[in-house]
């Protein structure tokens, strides 16, 4: 595919991520995931159908049977006849907990790759290690943690305690956890929000040198879109939640000992990636609102060129009007006013 046939679609997706966030702030501290995800998965279908291009949502909020609105498989996009085929991954909220109680880091988030160069995973879960430019290729996901400590400190010329790990707050978690504490690494433990996580290790002066553990395997995904135009890396390895699952993807012919490689989870030529932040997190900020306006950060990512955009936007709400579309059934499109 040339490089004519992908227009510059970052501001289009930065418009379907934006939406995402200031729908699903209306809910923020309400407690209550599930109106944050599904005002987010509205406003992401309805905006995304605006775009020319004809997508297919590779990963997504999951089966059709279970999730009947962008499940895999879904089109999206205006399918206009000249339109790239592309695939599409969204996690309209990673972190719904974290903006169900108005706590820092959700953020609203797809990618976009060439038809067929976007991988999905079986697992609901993943072992990943992410890391940033200065890092990449030399860390090793198989290898104990201790050993990825020294390697990361002689590599970036420090010692082992400067070096900052960030982990989910998890139980499965403790015995690397412990591990970090006696290799005498410091310890980033988060909540949720593992894409923010990843990112953060190719963020310069974010303080943080390496996310490590077991999380979503879509967020890998997402977080491996964003690793590769920011220069660093994510590995991952499939995790199952029970021997019969182990069992059965063993069978249907899936390997828990291969290292997907970040090129092996996004690959192709062109890539985008589009976040907007929810809550104040540690690379944007928030949706905030002042004197009449919504005012919005996002972050857009595009490969080749390893272009990096941050983008503030101020939405008039006297003005703004979004596009939904509606989960409860009847598919019809919505044009609310903000
Ligand atoms: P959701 O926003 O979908 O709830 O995901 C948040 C998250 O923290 C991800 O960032 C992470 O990969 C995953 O959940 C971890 O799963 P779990 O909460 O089950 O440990």
């Amino acid at each position: 595919m040339t490089k004519e046939m992908y227009p510059e679609f970052s501001l289009d997706f930065v418009r379907v991520t934006e939406a995402a966030a200031l729908m699903s702030s209306r809910y923020l501290g309400f407690g209550d995931k599930e109106a944050v995800d599904g005002a987010a998965v509205d406003a992401m279908r309805g905006m995304l159908d605006y775009i020319d291009i004809k997508g297919t949502v590779i990963i997504g909020e999951g089966e059709k049977d279970e999730a009947p609105m962008l499940f895999e498989g879904e089109k999206v996009g205006s399918y206009a006849d000249n339109a790239p085929e592309m695939d599409i991954a969204v996690d309209p909220i990673d972190g719904t907990r974290l903006v169900a109680y108005g706590l820092p880091n959700g953020i609203a988030v797809m990618a976009a790759a060439e038809h067929g160069k976007m991988s999905a995973l079986p697992t609901f879960y993943c072992k990943k290690l992410a890391v940033g430019p200065e890092l990449k290729g030399r860390l090793d996901i198989n290898a104990p943690i201790r050993e990825n400590l020294k390697v990361a400190a002689a590599v970036l010329n420090v010692e082992v305690r400067e070096i900052t790990v960030v982990i989910l707050n998890r139980d499965r978690h403790k015995e690397i956890i412990d591990d970090i504490k006696t290799a005498g690494a410091r310890i980033k433990l988060i909540s949720d929000g593992d894409i923010a996580g990843s990112i953060a290790t190719a963020t310069p002066d974010s303080g943080v040198n390496i996310c490590i553990g077991i999380g979503g395997s879509p967020e890998g995904v997402l977080a491996a879109a964003a690793l590769r135009t920011l220069g660093g890396e994510l590995q991952a390895k499939l995790w199952s939640q029970t021997e019969e699952e182990r069992i059965l993807l063993t069978e249907q012919g899936w390997d828990f000992d291969k290292v997907f490689h970040t090129e092996d989870l996004v690959g192709g030529e062109h890539v985008i990636f589009a976040a907007t932040g929810v809550t104040k997190g540690d690379f944007l900020n928030g949706v905030k609102f002042v004197h009449g306006k919504a005012i919005t950060e996002s972050i857009a990512m595009r490969m080749p060129s390893a272009t990096v955009r941050y983008i503030t936007t101020h939405h008039d709400l006297k003005k703004k009007t979004i596009r939904l579309k509606s989960s409860s059934g009847d598919e019809k499109y919505i044009d609310i006013k903000y």
